[in-house]
């Protein structure tokens, strides 16, 4: 009995060459996430990821294709080709690069946490809201939420969809203290915080933010390095970063 296997013969294709061949870059991301990919008044997503994304698109000769989805579900829609390259502020971490690959970072950032005024007294770090006495929130599927329950492992955890509702519960005395990345805390504090708000903003963690693409992409995850040097050294890093993030 002969059994006769036919091997394909076609290489796997780098998705490099599907977006040259597509003619647009495909971006996923979630944009409730200010300073980084946010809606404005107009309805479009406007931000720090969203311009060095638009730079990419024009290096490579492509149109920019913008895909907003939802958090939880963004690493899933990465491996179902929904997009080409997650471009939402994701902190590289060591669990999610087991599934996608990250490209060199691009900021490190850090939690941070927000309290009730009426806390500024008792609270000094994360370190003393370890307690069950103190209700405290992060967003669902992110790193606040993993440092939370690392870190603060006693408080009473609250998780919320939205990082907007968190701060919202916040402001409402619903809650004690929200956890997330320091970027968009001293952002949300400036909106919402003044007066009613502390914001704790000495980072208790280290996070590199990247953008991911799917394993075995050698082609495109060396094109968005050299960009990355690129940008980082000519200026244009530097000017993107000036217009979104200012010290
Ligand atoms: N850096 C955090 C993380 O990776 C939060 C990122 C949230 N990004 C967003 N576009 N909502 O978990």
């Amino acid at each position: 009995l002969a059994l006769c296997v036919v091997l394909p013969s076609v290489a796997m294709a780098d998705t490099l060459d599907e977006i040259l061949e597509r003619g647009s870059l495909r971006v996923g991301m979630e944009p409730g996430y200010m300073p980084f990919e946010m809606t404005n008044a107009k309805g479009e997503i406007i931000g720090f990821d969203v311009d060095m994304m638009k730079r990419a698109a024009k290096a490579m000769g492509v149109k920019l294709e913008l895909v907003s989805t939802a958090w939880d579900g963004i690493i899933p829609g990465l491996l179902t080709k929904k997009y080409d390259i997650i471009a939402s502020g994701m902190t590289l971490t060591q669990e999610r690069n087991l599934k996608v690959s990250f490209a060199d970072p691009y900021i490190v950032i850090g939690q941070s946490i927000m309290i009730k005024k009426s806390l500024a007294g008792e609270i000094k770090s994360y370190k003393d809201l370890n307690n069950p006495k103190y209700k405290v929130a992060s967003k669902l599927g992110t790193t606040g939420e993993q440092a939370t329950k690392r870190m603060i492992p006693k408080c009473t955890y609250i998780s919320f969809e939205t990082e907007q509702e968190g701060v919202m519960d916040l402001v409402n005395g619903k809650i004690d203290a929200f956890v997330y990345d320091l970027p968009y805390m001293e952002l949300a504090y400036k909106q919402k915080g003044e007066g009613k708000l502390v914001l704790l903003s000495q980072p208790f963690t280290y996070e590199p933010l990247a953008w991911a693409i799917r394993h075995d992409n050698p082609n495109f995850l060396n094109w968005l390095n050299n960009f990355m040097a690129q940008v980082k050294n000519d200026g244009t890093y530097d000017k993107i970063y000036g217009k979104w993030i200012q010290d």
